[in-house]
C-alpha cells in the first residue's frame, strides 16, 4: 500500500444515502458451481426487489470478466484477485446505499470470508446455490462441462479445480429441488426475517410442478 495516504471522512455517509433510498444496504453474495443457477436466481430476485422500489445492482461473473476483470483467467490466484476486486466494488456500492447482488462461483472459502470481513457487520449475506454437479453438467448451457471433459478447458470448477462449499451460509438454497420462484421466495423470506426489507413484501407466485431447468 502506498505511504502517506490518510482516510478522509465525508459529511454524506452510508446512513444518509440509505435513508434517502429508505432501504438497508446489503451485499447478497451468491456462490455455487457454474450452471448452478446463481445468475438466474440473483436476476429474478433483483427483478422482484426493483419492482418493489428497492435500489439494486447485480454484479455477475460472466459480465464483470468482460471489463473490470478481463485480464484475469481461472488459476487459483486469478480467481482470488477476481473476488478481491469484485468485493471492493461491491463494498463501495453498498456504501452508496444499494442492495448489491453478486453472482460468482467464488470457489474458495477464504476469499468469500475476505469479502465478508470488508463489509460492515450484518451487511453480507452468503447464499449457497447448491445444485448437484450432475445437474449442472446436464444443463451445461454454455457447453463448458463438455469442453472440460474433452480437456479443452483446464482448471474447470468441479472437474480439475476445487469448489469449497460454504459451511455456514446465511441461506442454503437446494436449487436443484426448487423452482426459480421458490428459490427467490426462500431468499425474500430470509431477508424479511433479517429485517432487511420493508413491511409487506410480495412473494412470487409459484407454479405447480417440478423444478425449472
Ligand atoms: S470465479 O471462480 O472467479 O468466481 P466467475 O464467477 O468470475 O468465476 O466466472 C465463472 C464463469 O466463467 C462461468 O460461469 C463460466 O461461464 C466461465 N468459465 C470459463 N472458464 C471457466 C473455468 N475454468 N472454471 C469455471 N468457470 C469458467
Amino acid at each position: 500500500m502506498a505511504d502517506n495516504i490518510v482516510w478522509h471522512s465525508h459529511p454524506v455517509d452510508q446512513a444518509t444515502r440509505a435513508d434517502q433510498k429508505s432501504q438497508h444496504p446489503l451485499l447478497i453474495w451468491f456462490t455455487g458451481l457454474s450452471a448452478s443457477g446463481k445468475s438466474t436466481i440473483a436476476g429474478a430476485l433483483e427483478q422482484v426487489l426493483t419492482a418493489q422500489g428497492y435500489h439494486t445492482y447485480l454484479l455477475d461473473g460472466d459480465n464483470v470478466r468482460h471489463g473490470l476483470c478481463k485480464d484475469l483467467g481461472f488459476s487459483d490466484q486469478d480467481r482470488k484477485e477476481n473476488i478481491r476486486r469484485v468485493g471492493e466494488v461491491a463494498r463501495l456500492m453498498v456504501d452508496g446505499g444499494l442492495i448489491v447482488l453478486a453472482a460468482f462461483i467464488s470457489p474458495f472459502r477464504a476469499d468469500r470470508q475476505i469479502v465478508r470481513d470488508i463489509l460492515p457487520a450484518g451487511q453480507f449475506v452468503e447464499v449457497f446455490i447448491d445444485t448437484d454437479i450432475n445437474v449442472c453438467r446436464k444443463r451445461d448451457p454454455k457447453g463448458l462441462y463438455a469442453k472440460a471433459d474433452r480437456g479443452e478447458i483446464k482448471q474447470f470448477t468441479g472437474i480439475d479445480s476445487p469448489y469449497e462449499p460454504p459451511e455456514t451460509p446465511e441461506v442454503h438454497v437446494a436449487a436443484d429441488r426448487l423452482s426459480v420462484a421458490e428459490s427467490v421466495n426462500q431468499l425474500l423470506a430470509y431477508l424479511h426475517h433479517a429485517g432487511a426489507l420493508r413491511a409487506g413484501y410480495v412473494p412470487l407466485a409459484v407454479e405447480e410442478g417440478g423444478p425449472e431447468e
